[in-house]
């Protein structure tokens, strides 16, 4: 059989799928780099909330719980608790994963960004 470039991809894809699935450890140093697109609206300092909610201890928090921040309904039904798997797969399509949230985010495309971003952030607390 020829291998024709539709194959490749879906090659491609498939193996970005299992890799996920894995979960790989990401890395503190390069998500704090990571964070910078996300510190206009997020700090990281408890109970500092702005555009959106402080991500201070956001691992282990029950989604749409921060103190003193107005969610949307949409995010405080979703009412997960935030994982690293959980952060990862959201910040990949925040408005698929959580419907009628209100992030005005696109999303992180690289799965190696999630993962750093979720280790730093499993750093806060
Ligand atoms: C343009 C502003 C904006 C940017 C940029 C942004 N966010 Fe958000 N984020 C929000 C808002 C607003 C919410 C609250 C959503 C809601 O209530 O529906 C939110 C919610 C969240 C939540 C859920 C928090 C909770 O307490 O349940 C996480 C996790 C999160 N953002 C992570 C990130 C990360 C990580 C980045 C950067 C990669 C990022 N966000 C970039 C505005 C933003």
């Amino acid at each position: 059989m020829k291998l024709r470039p539709w194959m490749m991809s879906v090659l491609a894809l498939s193996i970005t799928l299992a890799d996920a699935s894995r979960g790989r450890a990401g890395s503190l140093e390069s998500g704090k780099a990571v964070f910078a697109r996300c510190a206009s609206c997020h700090s990281t300092r408890p109970g500092q909330n702005g555009v959106g909610p402080s991500l201070f201890g956001v691992i282990g928090r029950r989604a749409g719980t921060a103190p003193g921040f107005r969610y949307s309904s949409a995010m405080t039904a979703f009412g997960r608790v935030w994982d690293p798997g959980l952060v990862s797969a959201y910040l990949a399509d925040p408005k698929t994963v959580v419907p009628g949230n209100k992030m005005t985010f696109p999303g992180l495309k690289s799965a190696q960004d999630r993962d750093n971003i979720a280790a730093y952030l499993s750093s806060l607390k």
